[in-house]
């Protein structure tokens, strides 16, 4: 809507145009909160507001060494869009900027903090931002490329600020506006560069447009990246084809690095991302343009590579990480991803949980609806919770953590009592992994435990049988996917779980 909004605004009528399309998409304020929430596996979950009054907050890092007892995350550097580096202490937003990134640089927006690997002996901060210069061609006008830059930390101030590479992706359109950064295993740093509406450069390795870049932390090119020694091919490009670049994780179970990026009206997309891989922007899509028309007829074509997960509509894709923490037992490895506006209709922002197996996708689930705000960035703490940025004008930083048996809050549309027994139903044995693959009624991976119940008549015999099969695993009865093995289960838990399953179909 933003982007649509903008295409038919006049350049004079530009920052009227912004901020309509701005007021359109806020939705309701955030209330006070705190709100216990339902969810899926944690059944119930606890949202706080830490901090408040940020202008469009994008990233943040947890400075190491700050954590105490009473603030376990420590501080807290975060950027706001508009330029200014807050610093959140002590469990305190600062009221003072630590540095207004534009008293340094030509700079139209700022977006991704990210700590050197080092940070804690080199005291580097890692940024990108959106920076204005003259028309390389001559002439006048607005001119906009992607930059990353770095600063050194000490003592509560940033100081020796400068750009350590600037992309080859000079556009009169901002198109995209995001970049973030993302420090490698091997201490590289890949960082996107957005589409700038630019409906060829992204397919063209003589532009930086449409890419994410590799890049050593100097600035400098690494010398096994995919495109060197190709001819014509930028030195610097790592993949392709990526339309706008809105977040990296690592998966924890792989390896791989993620990235989210968005696609227009539908086509919002994670990639599992290898050197070289063109991601089909916009040869190959599943998103239609803002005017509903396809973008491309099919939505992959030879050369490039189909997202790992997708979404039609878009939901505004904005932040990814996988957890790893111990705090929310059950969403161990789980991917979530934040959403700032579903559908194009405005206060419909959210969190989703998405939950894999070995085979892939099993579980997406929407976290925060009732919240109704565009959730920026999600990012795991120090003390194993989440932390999200919401995406306004009076932006928050949230905390999540699971509620235990606390009452849900009935004060917020959608977060209702009734949740529970549905949750119960589906949800058989919430200590187990079962119902990754199980459910009651549905046949999903494996067969439904209603069908398992008919197959086999409640007797201890089967009851015996099938809990040697859940410890030890299963294969050939329903299909060709094997059914896990559960070793650490005692024989009798088994059978207890065993039972339940057959008492499904008790008279
Ligand atoms: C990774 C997916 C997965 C998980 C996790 C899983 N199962 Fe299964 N399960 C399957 C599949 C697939 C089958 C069918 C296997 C076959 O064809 O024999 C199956 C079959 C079964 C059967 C029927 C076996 C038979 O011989 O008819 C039972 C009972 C069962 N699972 C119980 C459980 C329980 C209890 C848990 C949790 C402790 C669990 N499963 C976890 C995938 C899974």
């Amino acid at each position: 809507m933003f982007r649509v909004l903008l295409r038919h605004c006049s350049l004079l009528l530009l920052t009227v145009c912004a901020a309509a399309a701005l007021a359109q998409q806020e939705g309701p304020p955030l209330g006070a909160g705190p709100w216990v929430l339902p969810s899926f596996e944690e059944a119930r979950i606890k949202v706080t507001v830490l901090a408040r009054g940020m202008d469009h907050p994008f990233g943040m890092v947890y400075l190491p060494g700050t954590a105490t007892k009473e603030f376990p995350i420590g501080d807290v550097l975060l950027t706001e869009r508009t330029g200014k580096i807050r610093l959140f202490k002590q469990g305190k937003l600062q009221d003072a900027a630590v540095v207004d990134m534009k008293d340094v640089f030509p700079l139209e927006q700022l977006f991704d903090i990210k700590l050197h690997p080092q940070f804690a002996t080199n005291g580097l901060l890692y940024f990108t931002y959106i920076k204005t210069g003259p028309n390389p061609n001559g002439g006048k006008g607005y001119w906009v490329t992607t930059a990353l830059a770095r600063g050194h930390y000490a003592g509560g101030k940033i100081d020796n600020l400068k750009d350590v590479y600037v992309a080859k992706a000079w556009s009169s359109n901002i198109g995209g506006a995001s970049s973030r950064l993302h420090f490698l295993k091997d201490g590289t740093i890949l960082f996107g560069v957005s589409h700038r509406i630019d409906t060829s450069a992204p397919q063209e390795l003589t532009s930086d447009i449409g890419k994410v870049l590799r890049l050593k932390d100097d600035g400098s090119i690494p010398t096994d990246n995919p495109f060197i020694g190709k001819e014509g091919a930028l030195r610097e490009i790592y993949t392709w084809g990526n339309r706008s670049v809105m977040d990296f994780t690592t998966n924890p179970l792989t390896g791989e690095v993620w990235e989210l990026e968005n696609g227009p009206q539908g086509g919002d997309e994670v990639n599992i991302l290898k050197p070289g891989n063109n991601y089909g922007w916009p040869i190959a899509t599943y998103g239609r343009d803002y005017d509903g028309k396809r973008f491309s007829p099919q939505p992959w074509v030879e050369g490039t590579v189909l997202p790992e997960i997708y979404w039609v509509p878009s939901i505004t894709v904005a932040g990814l990480t996988f957890y790893t923490g111990d705090k929310f037992a059950k969403w161990k490895n789980n991917l979530f991803v934040t959403s700032m506006i579903k559908g194009r209709v405005p206060g419909t922002g959210h969190l989703e949980r998405v939950v894999f197996n070995e085979n892939g996708e099993v579980r997406r689930e929407e976290l925060l609806n009732s919240l109704h705000q565009r959730i920026r960035y999600v990012s795991q703490g120090p003390d194993g919770l989440l932390y999200l940025l919401t995406d306004h004008k009076d932006g928050a930083l949230l905390r999540l953590e699971p509620a235990g048996s606390e009452p849900l809050d009935a004060g917020v549309a959608g977060s209702v009592e009734v949740a529970q027994p549905a949750i119960a139903a589906i949800n058989m044995f919430p200590d187990q992994d079962c119902n990754t693959c199980h459910r009651v009624e549905e046949k999903l991976v494996g067969p439904s435990f209603r069908d398992i119940a008919k197959k086999y008549p409640l007797t201890n015999t089967n009851v015996t049988q099938l809990a040697d099969k859940i410890i030890k695993g299963s294969t050939g009865v329903w299909g060709e996917t094997p059914m896990v093995a559960h070793a650490a289960l005692k024989a009798d838990a088994a059978r207890t779980i065993a039972r339940k399953i057959l008492e499904l179909e008790k008279e």
